[in-house]
This record gives structure tokens, C-alpha cells and sequence, in this order.
């Protein structure tokens, strides 16, 4: 049975019997980990953190503190997780480029063979369900990234984007909404949020790289 709110200890995590945690990895207080989660050893997860079922975080990945890893979602080797990173179910945070399963003679490959690269997501970001994140990206903070997108380049703060490639079509608030222009005196975008009244700034050249509907 999955616990009442008032069973909750918040000083210390929470994980469900079949979930598997390796010994050498880290959870933080308040953190819940769900069925058949499995977090690989090394591991660092943040508090308040909420690692849902079927959620694969491998060795020696940092996930921040209060972030959401929705079911199924999958963080290998290489990425590290800002605080307040929100997954969608299954998405997928990669590692390798251009994966061989061999070595050139054959023999098959060993970690030390693996070409590593290094994936982060920012603070606050949000990556929508079934997302695909190629290895050694770096998705800004507070950026937002739509359902069934597949990440080939780097993701701006404030960046909505979506596709397969993901392009860069908008920029969203830390409330999640999308932002207004409201000028663009000087070297910034000035961009108000409809919702929340937020103001916030996108510099000149980053507000250029948007595809628009008339540029798409
Ligand atoms: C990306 C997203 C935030 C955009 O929301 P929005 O700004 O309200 O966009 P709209 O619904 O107005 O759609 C604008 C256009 O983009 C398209 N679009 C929206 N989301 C898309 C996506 N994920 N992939 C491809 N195209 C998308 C729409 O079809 C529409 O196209 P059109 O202009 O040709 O008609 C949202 O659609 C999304 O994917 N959110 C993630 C949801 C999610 O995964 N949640 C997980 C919780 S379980
Ligand atoms: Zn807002």
C-alpha cells in the first residue's frame, strides 16, 4: 500500500518494496520512489524528489531536489538534473551518439570504451512524455520541451520547443505559460507573461532563433 501523506517521514525518503536502490546511492529526505523504480549505484536524488514507477536513473547520475520523474522515465549516465526538473512518462535522456554494441575486432564493448557525453537540464525545466534527449544536451532553465519531441540541440532558458527535430517556437514563463513580446528595445526581447505578470528578458539573439510561423 502506497503511503498516507501523514505517514510520510519528511526527513527521510520513502521507497516502495519493489523499487531497487542500490546501497551507494544517495536519496534525500522526503523523496518518494514508486514500483519497480531502480536507481543505479552512485546515484545522487535530491530531496522531495518523486521518482514514479518504472523510473531508471543509472550510475552516478545528480538529480536536484523537488524534481518529478513521471513513470518509465529513463536518465542515463552523463545527464544531471537541475532542482525542479520535471520528466514526462517514458521519457529518455541519453548518452552516446553513435552507439556500437562492438569494439572494431569485435569483442564487445566495456564501459571504458563508451564515449561519454555530458547532458544537463536546468532548474525548472519540463520535458513532455515519450521525449527523446540526444547525449550532451543542455536543456535551459525553465525551458519546456512538447510531448513526442526528439532533442537534437541545445534548449535555451525560457525555450519552448517541439518536433522531430525540435525547433525552437516560443518562450514560456516559470508558470508554464507562453510569454507575450512586449518590445524589443536595447539588446533583449521584452516579454511579459499573460498569466502570472511575470517580465522576462530573452536576449536578441536567442529571440532571432525562433521559428515563428512565418519562418518556419
Ligand atoms: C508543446 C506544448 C507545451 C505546446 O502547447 P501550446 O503552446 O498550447 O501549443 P498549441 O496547442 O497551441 O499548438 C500550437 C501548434 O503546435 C503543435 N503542437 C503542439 N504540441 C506539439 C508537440 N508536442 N509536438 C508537435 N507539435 C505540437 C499543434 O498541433 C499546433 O500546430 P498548428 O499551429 O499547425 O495547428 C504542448 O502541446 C505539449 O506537448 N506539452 C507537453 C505535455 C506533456 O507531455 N505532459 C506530461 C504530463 S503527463
Ligand atoms: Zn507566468
Amino acid at each position: 500500500m502506497p503511503p498516507r501523506e501523514s505517514e510520510l517521514d519528511a526527513d527521510s525518503p520513502w521507497v516502495h518494496p519493489t523499487a531497487d536502490v542500490a546501497a551507494s546511492a544517495g536519496i534525500g529526505r522526503g523523496t518518494r520512489i514508486w514500483h519497480h523504480a531502480h536507481v543505479r549505484e552512485g546515484a545522487v536524488v535530491g530531496d522531495e524528489c518523486i521518482l514514479g514507477k518504472d523510473v531508471y536513473i543509472d550510475r552516478h547520475v545528480t538529480i536536484g531536489a523537488r524534481c518529478k520523474l513521471q513513470n518509465g522515465a529513463t536518465v542515463y549516465h552523463g545527464f544531471r538534473l537541475g532542482d525542479g526538473v520535471f520528466l514526462g512518462p517514458r521519457v529518455l535522456l541519453l548518452n552516446d551518439k553513435r552507439p556500437r554494441a562492438i569494439n572494431v575486432d569485435g569483442s564487445l564493448k566495456v564501459d571504458a570504451d563508451w564515449q561519454l557525453e555530458q547532458g544537463l537540464v536546468h532548474r525548472g525545466a519540463s520535458i513532455g512524455a515519450g521525449t527523446i534527449v540526444l547525449g550532451g544536451v543542455c536543456v535551459g532553465e525553465y525551458a519546456m520541451v512538447g510531448a513526442g519531441s526528439v532533442v537534437t540541440k541545445d534548449v535555451p532558458a525560457h525555450g519552448l520547443v517541439y518536433g522531430n527535430p525540435a525547433r525552437l517556437r516560443g518562450f514560456v514563463c516559470r508558470c508554464g505559460s507562453t510569454l507575450r513580446l512586449e518590445n524589443t528595445l536595447g539588446q533583449a526581447a521584452h516579454m511579459c507573461c499573460p498569466d502570472c505578470g511575470a517580465a522576462i528578458d530573452i536576449p536578441l539573439e536567442t529571440f532571432a532563433q525562433c521559428r515563428t510561423p512565418s519562418n518556419r
